[in-house]
């Protein structure tokens, strides 16, 4: 009996709750040569949602290319993402290759055994260039190479808000929309966990991205969708979940899909046949322990005041973070030092505003907050 539950990028082949429309829209965004920023808090599935929408191109006859912005730090890097990106689609058909080496100026393949794949693909960087440089060359290629397709070619960048941390952000965004705008045969999906960062970036009229794509958001998955997953999931490796104790599963993580997928792991892990709520109350200290690290150095990245106003907003949600009762109550200090910690946490997308409601993205780190006050 294998567990069912996975909380990993999913699998191309693992089962997949819900998400049909979403699919379906995006496909046909995409076959539209439409541009999509694709939004969401992290480990909402964004990831695995693109990877089907590439997969179902893929067996359409798309070239489908991905890259992963996540931790980068240069210029000069994302411009040899993007080419070992185009070298390791084409490398498998010698002509396209061949061509793919000529679409690039400045970023050479390197090309050397690899015990576990067979070979593995960088990318030489020719000396002296900036990275402006080295990204108008790679976008200048990719361009090339989606030309040279006689079918789509989807392009997907993976956490792309991360490209405003970098030395001249302003002119990257520039130079890659001035691209983007003549790869007329592409589609690029921007897909982003911090979303003010992300929406920022294609709604402020000043900005390069400006209204270059279509806003789409991804919520939670619903509630009556995830239900009959967990029931279904448990069953298929011949335990029982019951409806109740699904829909406790859907409370505790507001259908936030990695939670889910979590919990319901170890409380699959912990039932003989029949899960109740013993095994779940178990399961659900796991979870806390096992996000515990994360959450640690969520909390040592911030200042104190952001501390203290991430833990208030925790214990209680509220339309007025800066009444002077909830500052007092909550030990928060000024007016300018909420407003700075809300404008800080907003950015990092550790809040948001729903309803006119303050309160914390994350349920579990909510959870978490609460919990190491009674601690301390
Ligand atoms: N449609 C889905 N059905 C079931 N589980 C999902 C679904 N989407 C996401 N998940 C769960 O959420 C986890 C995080 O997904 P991921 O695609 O990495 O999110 P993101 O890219 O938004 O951070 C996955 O490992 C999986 O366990
Ligand atoms: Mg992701």
């Amino acid at each position: 009996m294998r567990n069912p539950f996975y909380f990993r990028t999913l699998p191309i082949d693992a089962a997949f709750c819900d998400r049909e429309k979403e699919l379906e829209e995006l496909i046909s965004h995409a076959n539209n040569r439409a541009n999509v920023t694709l939004i969401s808090p992290r480990r909402y599935g964004k990831t695995s949602l693109v990877r089907r929408v590439q997969h179902a191109l893929s067996n359409q006859g798309s070239a489908t290319l991905y890259a992963d912005f996540f931790g980068v730090t240069s210029g000069e890097e994302v411009a040899a993402k993007l080419a070992s990106e185009v070298y390791r689609i084409t490398h498998k058909q010698e002509s396209l290759y061949d061509k793919a080496i000529r679409f690039f100026s400045l970023l050479r393949p390197v090309v050397r055994p690899d015990q576990e794949s067979g070979y593995s693909i960088t990318v030489e960087i020719s000396k002296g260039k900036t990275g402006i440089e080295l990204i108008e060359d790679a976008m200048t290629g990719l361009g090339k190479f989606a030309a040279g397709k006689n079918a789509l070619c989807h392009i997907v960048f993976d956490e792309f808000q991360e490209i405003v941390e970098l030395k001249d952000a302003y002119a990257i965004e520039g130079v890659m929309r001035s691209h983007i705008q003549n790869h007329s045969n592409a589609s690029y999906f921007f897909v982003g966990s911090r979303r003010r960062i992300l929406s920022d970036m294609f709604n402020d009229r000043k900005r390069p991205f400006y209204k270059s794509a279509v806003n789409y958001h991804l919520s939670p998955l619903p509630m009556d969708d995830l239900i009959s997953f967990l029931i279904e999931r448990f069953k298929s490796q011949g335990k029982s979940c019951s409806r109740e104790i699904s829909q406790k599963i859907y409370d505790l993580t507001m259908g936030y899909p990695y939670y889910a997928q979590k919990l319901a792991y170890h409380t699959f892990e912990l039932t003989d046949t029949q899960a109740a709520d013993k095994e779940l109350h178990g399961a659900f200290l796991r979870l806390i322990e096992e996000e515990k690290p994360l959450f640690e150095a969520i909390i040592q990245g911030l200042g104190i005041r952001q501390i203290s106003l991430l833990t208030a907003l925790a214990k209680e949600p509220t339309q007025t973070p800066f009444a002077v009762d909830y500052m007092t109550r909550h030990n928060l200090g000024s007016v300018g030092a909420v407003q700075g910690a809300v404008k800080k946490l907003e950015r990092l997308d550790y809040i948001e505003r729903i309803d006119a409601v303050y309160r914390v993205v994350d349920p579990i780190l909510a959870v978490w907050l609460k919990k190491r006050e009674v601690i301390e």
